[in-house]
C-alpha cells in the first residue's frame, strides 16, 4: 500500500511539469487542425481515428499556472483563428484540461436548481445526462446512408452508424448503433429529431441508457420549455425521461444543439421506474398517441379487444402478462374499469382508484399538464404519455403514468389563457374521462389534486424558483442556440428560421409563433391558482422535501469517476476510448482521496 502511494506521488509530481490540453475542434479546411497557444507560441494538437475530434498534446515545461487559448490550424499548420478569450486550470493539480469545445469558454456551467417538491423517484446512476455540460456527439456513418435517411425523414430509415460521445473526462465510443430519424410532427421540420438505439442483446450499451432520442427543439425558440418540462417533473417526484444538452455532429457537419431524453423503453422501466433493478420483471407499457385531432388516446373503453382500437393510438411497447395476441387486454381492463366508474355512485371513489393507479403520481402529472400548458398531452389532447402497469405499486400492481414530449408548453402551440382555472381547460372534445371523471367530478380526488397544485405552486413552479433555473439555462446553452440558429438544415419540411433575438426575448415577451412567454407564463399561472384557490405562495426558494440522497440533488447522474467502461448493468462489452491522461486524471484524484 504504501509503495503504491509512493508511486502514485512520483507520477503525479512528474507529470505536473507537463500539462495536457484536450481541444474539441471540427477543422474548416482540409487537413487542418487544432493547436493551442501559450503566450504566443503555438504547439500542435494530434488526433486519431479513436479521438477526434479531440485535439489533445502535452506542451512540455507548462505547469497548472498556465494560461492558454486554442487556436485553428491550416493544413500547413498557419494559425486561422485564435480563441478571443484565455483559459486557466480549475485546479491547481490540474495536469490536463477537460475536453473543451473550441470557442465555448465554459465547459463546466452552473446550473440553478428547482425545489424540491416531493421525494423522487430516482434513476440509477448513469453518466450519460450530466446536464451542467455540453457533450458533443460525433457520428459518422456511409454518407449516402444519412443523406437518404434525411431526405425522407418519414421512412424512419434504419442507418447503422459509428457513435462517440464526449464530455469532459470521457470519450465512449460503439460501431454499429442504430441511428433514425423520430416522432411524428417533428418530421415536417427541416431541422430533424433523431433516435439512437444501442442493442443490448448484441452488448451494446451507453451508460445504462440504451435508448435515446434526440430532440430537436425546432417549434419554439428558447430551446428551454422540454427542460423545464423535466425539470418540474423531477422536482414533483415522478418517475421521468432525463434530459441534457448535446451538440450533433453527423459526417462532421453540424447539425445542431438538441436535448437529449431517454426514449421510453423496456430499458427506462428498468433503470427509471425500478431504480435499476435488475430483478423487476416489468409489466404492460403502453405508448400513446392522438394520430389526428378526432383519434386519441382518450382511454376511452371502446370494446373488449385490440380490434376496437386504432392501432396508432395505443402501442404496446412491453407486453408484461399479456399474450401476445392481444397486447392492450390490461389496459382495456382499466379503460372498462374507468367506464363503469361513476363519481356519483361507485363505493369508496378512492380506495376504488388506489386499487388500480398511481393516483399520486396521475394527479402530479396532471397539475403540471394545467401549469405549463402542455396543449399536446393527455389534458388537452390525448396525445404523448405512456400509461405502465408497474408491478411493485400496490400488491398486484397499478397502472402508472410516464409523459413524454414537453416542446407544446409555455404557449407553443394552441393558444391557452394563463390566467384562466384549471375546470376551464376540462372543456374539451372528446372527453378525456380520466382527467373528467377524476379530477372534476369525484370531490375528494379534487381535493387532492388541488393540493397538489397548491403545494407545486408553493414550492418549485413560482418566479423566484422558475425564473432562476430559467436563466441559469439560457445562459449555458446560449452560445450553441446561437451557432444552431446559423446552420443549414439536411431535411425538406418547415424551417421557422428563430433569430437569436427571438430565443432571448421569448424569455420576457411573446414572439413569433408563440403565444405565451416563459416569465410571464409562470407568474400569470402561479397568481391566478393562488387566487382561485385562496392560498399565498411563500417568499424564498427552499426544498419542501430531502433532494435525493445521491449526489444532494445536484448533478445527480455523476457517478464520481469518469472511467466510463463499465457502462451498463447488462453488460460490459462497452469500447472505451479514453485518452491516457484520462487514467492519470483519476490516479491523481485518487491519490489526492488517499492523503
Ligand atoms: C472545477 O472542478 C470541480 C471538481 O472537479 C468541478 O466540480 C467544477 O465544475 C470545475 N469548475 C470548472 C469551472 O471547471
Ligand atoms: C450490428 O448489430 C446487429 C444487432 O443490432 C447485428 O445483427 C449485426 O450483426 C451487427 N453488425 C455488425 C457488423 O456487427
Ligand atoms: C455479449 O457478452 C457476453 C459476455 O461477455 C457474451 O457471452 C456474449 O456472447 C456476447 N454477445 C454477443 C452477441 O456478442
Ligand atoms: C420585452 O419587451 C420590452 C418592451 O418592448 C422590452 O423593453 C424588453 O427588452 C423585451 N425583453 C426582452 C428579453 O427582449
Ligand atoms: C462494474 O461495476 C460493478 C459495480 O461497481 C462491479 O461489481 C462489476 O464487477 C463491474 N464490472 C466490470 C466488468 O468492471
Amino acid at each position: 500500500m504504501v509503495r503504491f502511494l509512493v508511486g502514485l506521488a512520483a507520477l503525479a509530481s512528474f507529470a505536473l511539469a507537463d500539462i495536457t490540453f484536450n481541444c474539441i475542434g471540427y477543422p474548416s479546411t482540409a487537413n487542418g487542425a487544432f493547436g493551442v497557444s501559450i503566450n504566443g507560441a503555438i504547439t500542435k494538437l494530434a488526433t486519431s481515428d479513436a479521438s477526434f475530434p479531440v485535439w489533445s498534446g502535452a506542451v512540455p515545461g507548462t505547469t497548472s499556472a498556465v494560461v492558454y487559448s486554442y487556436v485553428e490550424l491550416d493544413a500547413t499548420g498557419a494559425a486561422l483563428k485564435t480563441e478571443s478569450f484565455q483559459r486557466k486550470l480549475n485546479q491547481t493539480t490540474d495536469i490536463s484540461t477537460d475536453n473543451e469545445f473550441f470557442e465555448r469558454p465554459i465547459t463546466h456551467h452552473e446550473l440553478t436548481r428547482l425545489p424540491y417538491t416531493y421525494l423522487a423517484t430516482y434513476p440509477s446512476k448513469s453518466k450519460a445526462f450530466k446536464e451542467e455540460q455540453i457533450a458533443t456527439l460525433h457520428i459518422t456513418a456511409p454518407a449516402a446512408a444519412i443523406a437518404d435517411m434525411n431526405s425522407k425523414p418519414e421512412a424512419e430509415t434504419d442507418v447503422r452508424v459509428t457513435f462517440r460521445f464526449i464530455n469532459a473526462n470521457t470519450i465512449y465510443t460503439q460501431t454499429n448503433i442504430s441511428f433514425k430519424t423520430s416522432g411524428k410532427s417533428s418530421k415536417e421540420y427541416a431541422k430533424q429529431s433523431y433516435k439512437l438505439k444501442f442493442d443490448t442483446d448484441f452488448n451494446q450499451t451507453f451508460f445504462s441508457r440504451p435508448n435515446l432520442k434526440l430532440r430537436s427543439m425546432a417549434t419554439e425558440p428558447t430551446y428551454i420549455r422540454e427542460k423545464l418540462y423535466i425539470d418540474m417533473l423531477n422536482s414533483v417526484g415522478v418517475p421521468t425521461q432525463q434530459g441534457s444538452y448535446v451538440r450533433l455532429f453527423v459526417n462532421n457537419e453540424p447539425y445542431g444543439l438538441f436535448l437529449m431524453v431517454d426514449d421510453i423503453k423496456k430499458s427506462f422501466l428498468k433503470q427509471t421506474v425500478h431504480n435499476g433493478d435488475n430483478a423487476v420483471i416489468p409489466g404492460s407499457l403502453i405508448q400513446s398517441n392522438a394520430p389526428s385531432l378526432d383519434v386519441q388516446a382518450d382511454l376511452v373503453y371502446k370494446g373488449p379487444t385490440g380490434a376496437s382500437y386504432n392501432s396508432d393510438v395505443y402501442i404496446s411497447q412491453n407486453l408484461g402478462n399479456n399474450v401476445a395476441t392481444e397486447p392492450l387486454a390490461q389496459l382495456i381492463a382499466f379503460m372498462l374499469d374507468l367506464q363503469n366508474y361513476n363519481p356519483a355512485t361507485t363505493p369508496d371513489p378512492v380506495a376504488y382508484w388506489n386499487a388500480r393507479l398511481d393516483v399520486d403520481g396521475f394527479l402530479r402529472n396532471m397539475a403540471l399538464e394545467y401549469l405549463m400548458g402542455a396543449f399536446d398531452n393527455y389534458w388537452m389532447a390525448g396525445s404523448n404519455f405512456f400509461i405502465y402497469l408497474n408491478p411493485k405499486l400496490g400488491g398486484t400492481g397499478k397502472w402508472q403514468w410516464i409523459p413524454t414530449d414537453f416542446d407544446g408548453t409555455f404557449g407553443n402551440g394552441a393558444t391557452v389563457d394563463t390566467k384562466a382555472s384549471y375546470k376551464t381547460l376540462f372543456n374539451f372534445q372528446p372527453d378525456h374521462p380520466l382527467v373528467s371523471k377524476l379530477i372534476i367530478n369525484t370531490p375528494l380526488i379534487n381535493t387532492q389534486f388541488q393540493q397538489i397544485l397548491k403545494e407545486i405552486v408553493s414550492t418549485a413552479f413560482k418566479p423566484e424558483a422558475m425564473n432562476a433555473r430559467m436563466d441559469s439555462l439560457h445562459k449555458m446553452i446560449s452560445l450553441d442556440a446561437q451557432w444552431d440558429f446559423t446552420l443549414p438544415r439536411k431535411s425538406p419540411g418547415k424551417d421557422l428560421k428563430f433569430t437569436f433575438e427571438e430565443f432571448n426575448g421569448n424569455l420576457d415577451n411573446i414572439t413569433r409563433e408563440m403565444s405565451g412567454a416563459l416569465k410571464p407564463w409562470v407568474q400569470d399561472r402561479a397568481t391566478s391558482i393562488a387566487a382561485e384557490l385562496a392560498f399565498t405562495i411563500p417568499a424564498g426558494v427552499a426544498d419542501r422535501v430531502a433532494p435525493p440522497p445521491r449526489g444532494k440533488g445536484k448533478g445527480d447522474d455523476d457517478d464520481g469517476s469518469d472511467k466510463g467502461g463499465n457502462a451498463s448493468a447488462n453488460s460490459g462489452a462497452g469500447s472505451l476510448v479514453a485518452t491516457g491522461l484520462a487514467a492519470i486524471t483519476v490516479l491523481a484524484s485518487m491519490m489526492m482521496t488517499l492523503a
